[in-house]
Order: C-alpha cells, then structure tokens, then sequence
C-alpha cells in the first residue's frame, strides 16, 4: 500500500533563477513562489499529509540585498492574512517556526493574526519556518531547558523545548532547484528523513509534484537503523 508521509518539509528554492530566467527581477520570482505554494500545500491536503513545513526565510537570508528582504518581510505581512478563506476551505491550521520576534512588527502581526484565526483547523498543520535555522532552534531550546534549571539535555528535552514539540519529526525532506544541501533546515529533525531533490524551480512547482515526490519515498525503505527483512 502506498504510503503517505506524516510530516514532509519543503525547501522552496529557485524563485531567483525562475525570475532571472524570465528577466525579471528576483522578487517577481517570490511572488510566483507563493502561487506555487498554494498549490503543494493543496496537494498536500488532498494525499492526506498531516504536517507541512515550508521553509520561507532562514536565519541566513538577512544577508540578501534590503530591497529583496523587505519584500519578502512585506509580502509575509500583507499577503497572508488575505488568504484566510483558502486556510479555511482547506482546513489548515498555520503555525509558526524560527524566532519571530525579530521580524518587523507588520509582518509578526500579521503572521500572529493568521496562527489565532486558523486555530481551529484540523485537517492539516502548516509550519511556516520564518527567520528560522536549524541551529538557532537547537541552541533556543537548549537555553530555554537551562533557564527553566534543567541540567540534563537530552534529545527528549531539546525537542520539548522547540516552538511546536507537537509536530512530529520529518518523514520527507523535499528541495527544488537542484541544489542538494540542508542549509540549516530541520537539522535535529531530519535525523531519519528521506530526502527527495527535483531540478524544477520552486515557482513550477505543483500538486503533482507533491504526489511524484510522495511515489519516490515510497521506493525507500526506512530501516531508523535497525534491520529489515
Ligand atoms: C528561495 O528562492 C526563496 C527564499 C530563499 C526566500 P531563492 O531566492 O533562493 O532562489 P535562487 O536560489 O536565488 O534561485
Ligand atoms: C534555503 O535556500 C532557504 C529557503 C528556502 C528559505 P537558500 O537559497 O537561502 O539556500 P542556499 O544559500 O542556496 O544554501
Ligand atoms: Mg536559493
């Protein structure tokens, strides 16, 4: 029977070659990116994958030219919450991860607002990893035990200590454009993914997609260091 991931994370690349492809300049890649999103995000939906993690800003991307991180940080704080009736139809619960508290107030607010009015959806949980690093949520949960007086760590504490302990590892890590790194994305929770790269550029990208990627981790056999028959 073909089986469907529980958790699978998106590393969304490739906005930038798509738009320089079409001479476009670099934030019209982000905005076709978006697009894209919706779609997978549906396909996600209709496979029936409980838990999405789409990685949208890390820890690093500040190093990009300010025009292009004020675009994104802008279309974090005004596209969003516009699309409250597609997280509703769909049933998505969105979530946040990465340390927010950084981000420019419109684009926290905005991103706050769309965590509360989604609350209630089950059928599916978005992480949107946002000034997020896989090392930076180590070393957060890690001070966060520290200051609670644990002096134990332990993988069971680190992961207690993350901004959302109840969304399970990563079953199928995904990346577009080629590239074939993490760079800094679910570090602790990719410790048994499968990992999945397509040449196709993010803005391409598609429910179809979702399904062929899906296909691929089912020809894998996960053994999480033991033995199988
Ligand atoms: C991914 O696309 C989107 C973000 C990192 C926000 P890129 O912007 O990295 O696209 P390329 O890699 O330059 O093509
Ligand atoms: C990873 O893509 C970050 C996101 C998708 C948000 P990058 O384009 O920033 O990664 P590198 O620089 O190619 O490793
Ligand atoms: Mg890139």
């Amino acid at each position: 029977m073909r089986e469907v991931p529980k958790h699978i994370g998106f590393i969304m690349d490739g906005n930038g070659r798509w738009a320089k492809a079409r001479l476009m300049p670099r934030t019209a890649g982000h905005l076709a990116g978006l697009k894209a999103l919706k779609k997978v995000i549906k396909g996600c939906v209709e496979e029936g994958v409980s838990y999405v993690t789409l990685y949208c800003f890390s820890t690093e991307n500040w190093t990009r030219p300010k025009d292009e991180v004020d675009y994104l940080m802008g279309l974090f704080s005004e596209k969003i919450m516009g699309e409250l009736p597609f997280y509703n139809e769909n049933g998505i619960r969105l979530l946040t991860l990465g340390d927010i508290s950084v981000l420019p107030d419109d684009a926290r607010k905005a991103l706050l607002e769309a965590v509360e009015a989604t609350k209630g959806n089950t059928k599916i949980t978005v992480q949107l990893a946002i000034n997020y690093g896989g090392q930076d949520e180590i070393c957060r949960a890690v001070n966060a035990a520290l200051a609670e007086g644990i002096t134990k760590i332990t993988p069971e504490v680190i992961r207690a200590h993350f901004d959302n302990p109840d969304v399970p590892p990563a079953d199928l890590i995904v990346r577009s454009a080629g590239e074939k790194r993490l760079s800094n994305f679910l570090l602790f929770d990719s410790a048994y993914s499968e990992f999945v790269f397509y040449d196709k550029l993010w803005p391409d990208w598609g429910a179809k997609d979702v399904s062929a990627a899906i296909d691929e981790y089912n020809s894998r056999t996960r053994k999480f260091g033991g033995v199988k028959q």
